[in-house]
């Protein structure tokens, strides 16, 4: 990793580039970083709750963020597209996260613009009371004017990209709520397709289906990822094993173990990691 000079961050003028990089943070160095996290430290108020993360997430590929409950990986996606910065007192208190070599804490970064490249779908799908179609069209108002043609384009292209179209075509105009639970979360993917964001961060987003439904999102982030940056936050190691091309484990705050899936899986190099993916812990 190369040693940029840090922009200043609130409240510490930030050393990143002066502390040693942990070797094991570099494992998943990728050729197309869209993501980099450079020795991060995160509190809400005074609790420290992550600790000096190195991470880079590359362009068009899944990675999952795993570990035990109260780790810091929600906090970690949050950071992403500052919605941590809602949070009163809590933020970045050391180190820079870059998004397409850019400080996301840079005064030139809108954090509206901001959350339109870095797209979010929550652990609880959260339709709005609206019809299906207008959940999707929700956001494109938003960037400016858009005809009522093209806003029909995008609704079918995001509803097919979230292979959702099949079942919701004749009821388009039908309120969202009287969708499953798994249909719903696939309208939320929908939506957040639809203003076409970079990267979509996605909190454990299957953690309210059932083993179909959750097998239908898994599908399809699996397809998203040839066509954007996802990052998954799952407590399920099978799930991050079928969807995520890198996976990066954490512990108490700390990233312990950042590699591709399968060497992460089934050759662990830390100890944490290889009792953590044996279920000794979480
Ligand atoms: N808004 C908040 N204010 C204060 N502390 C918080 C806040 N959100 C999270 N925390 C604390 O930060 C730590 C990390 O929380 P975080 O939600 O990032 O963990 P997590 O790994 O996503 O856990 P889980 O798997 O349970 O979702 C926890 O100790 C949590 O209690
Ligand atoms: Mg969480």
């Amino acid at each position: 990793m190369s040693s940029p000079t840090p922009a200043p961050l609130n409240p510490e003028p930030s050393s990143a580039s002066a502390r040693p990089v942990p070797a094991h943070q570099l494992d998943a160095t990728p050729s197309d970083p869209i993501i980099k996290v450079e020795n991060v430290d995160f509190s809400y108020g005074d609790t420290p709750t992550l600790k000096q993360i190195n991470l880079t997430v590359p362009r068009n590929q899944v990675t999952a963020f795993i570990g035990p409950s109260g780790c810091g990986k929600s906090t970690l996606l949050r950071c992403f597209n500052r919605m941590n910065d809602r949070v009163p007192g809590a933020g970045i208190r050391r180190g820079r996260i870059l998004i397409d070599d850019e400080d996301i804490h840079s005064p030139r970064i809108d954090p509206v613009s901001l959350r339109r490249r870095v797209g979010m779908v929550f652990q609880k799908s959260n339709p709005f009371p609206r019809s299906i179609a207008e959940n999707v069209a929700y956001g494109l108002a938003l960037q400016g004017p858009v005809s009522a043609k093209q806003t029909q384009e995008i609704v079918e292209e995001s509803l097919r990209a979230a292979a959702l179209w099949d079942e919701v075509k004749d009821r388009l105009d039908q309120s969202a709520y009287g969708l499953s639970g798994g249909q719903q979360q696939r309208l939320c993917i929908a939506r957040a397709i639809a203003i076409k964001p970079e990267i979509i961060l996605m909190d454990e987003p299957c953690s309210a289906l059932d083993p179909i439904a959750t097998a239908k999102v898994e599908e399809l982030i699996i397809s998203l990822g040839s066509r954007f940056t996802v990052v998954i936050v799952t407590h399920n190691m099978q799930q991050a094993m079928r969807v995520s091309d890198l996976t990066a484990l954490f512990y108490l705050g700390s990233l312990i173990e950042y590699r591709p899936t399968m060497s992460l899986f089934d050759t662990p190099r830390e100890r944490l990691t290889q009792e953590y993916v044996t279920g000794r812990f979480g």
